[in-house]
């Protein structure tokens, strides 16, 4: 796909910070025998690589506002577009030394995602995505949702929140429903890889509770792009702030969705 000017600035700045990210990893997976642990060492790689997009992002495109996990909002002087950035999506993973991590930048016109970048820079796969363009993975690969239907026969994404969250026992019910019902559920850590993936067809599906802008802002347009349908759990609420979502290639969404919205708004 020949991409736009935009696209190409946000996989420049994507590659950029995957590549700091990379280096940083390869240190984190030393501390691990440390006594102190790699946390305030991660806490830095992930600022510096939210930094590492930020300046890159502006630099180009100086008029667009920014929204980063990692740093206070920035209205820009054109306040229809702005980047949604999650530098590193997966930060449990990265911490344990697990190679499944993501940086996740998304471009939103008058409140609509136009454009999204999902990198994992462990695996050099760059997940990308523009609004009626479809969507790719690296260079040439056309990215297609799975074609199965049978709940029997699918694999599932999910988070499953941590400590004392406020939806682990929605989501613990989700599972009981769910589990009998399918071929598998994931819980990989990484929300933005999870509807990458649903675009490239290894999961049929995708739900989680909690999430913010920045997790899922660049994976929704991969995933819809690819042909999945993708809503807020419940139904009617705005997805980037919803909170909640689920994803599914069309030919499976009714069947999963019918399991999963039994708890809607828990
Ligand atoms: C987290 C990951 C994880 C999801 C959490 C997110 P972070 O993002 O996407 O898969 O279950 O809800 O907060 O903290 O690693 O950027
Ligand atoms: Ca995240
Ligand atoms: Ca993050």
């Amino acid at each position: 796909m020949q991409g736009s000017a935009n696209l190409n600035v946000m996989i420049k700045a994507a590659r950029l910070a995957g590549r700091s990210l990379v280096k940083d990893f390869r240190e984190v997976e030393n501390l691990q025998v440390s006594a102190k642990g790699p946390g305030d060492f991660v806490s830095k790689a992930d600022m510096a690589a939210e930094q590492i997009i930020r300046d890159e992002l502006m630099e180009a495109r100086p008029n667009y506002g920014f929204l980063g996990e990692e740093s206070i909002e920035t209205e820009g002087n054109d306040p229809t577009r702005r980047w949604i950035v999650d530098p590193l999506d997966g930060t449990t993973n990265f911490l344990h030394g697990m190679p499944h991590f993501a940086v996740s930048i998304a471009l939103e016109h008058k409140g609509e995602i136009v454009a999204g970048v999902v990198f994992d820079p462990a695996k050099d796969e760059m997940f990308y995505a523009e609004k009626g363009q479809g969507a790719w993975l690296n260079d040439k690969q056309r990215l297609r949702v799975s074609g199965r239907t049978r709940m029997i026969e699918s694999v599932f994404a999910t988070g499953v929140p941590f400590g004392g969250r406020k939806y682990l026992p929605a989501a613990l019910q989700d599972l009981a429903r769910l589990m009998p019902q399918c071929a598998g559920v994931r819980r990989w850590g990484a929300a933005s890889l999870d509807l990458a993936y649903v675009a490239a067809g290894r999961y049929e599906g995708y739900w989680e509770r909690g999430l913010n802008a920045w997790d899922i802002a660049a994976g929704v347009i991969i995933a819809r792009e690819a042909g999945a349908m993708v809503e807020p759990l419940r139904e009617g609420k705005d997805l980037l702030t919803a909170g909640s979502l689920i994803a599914a290639n069309g030919g499976m969404f009714e069947a999963f969705a019918k399991v999963i919205r039994e708890r809607p708004d828990a």
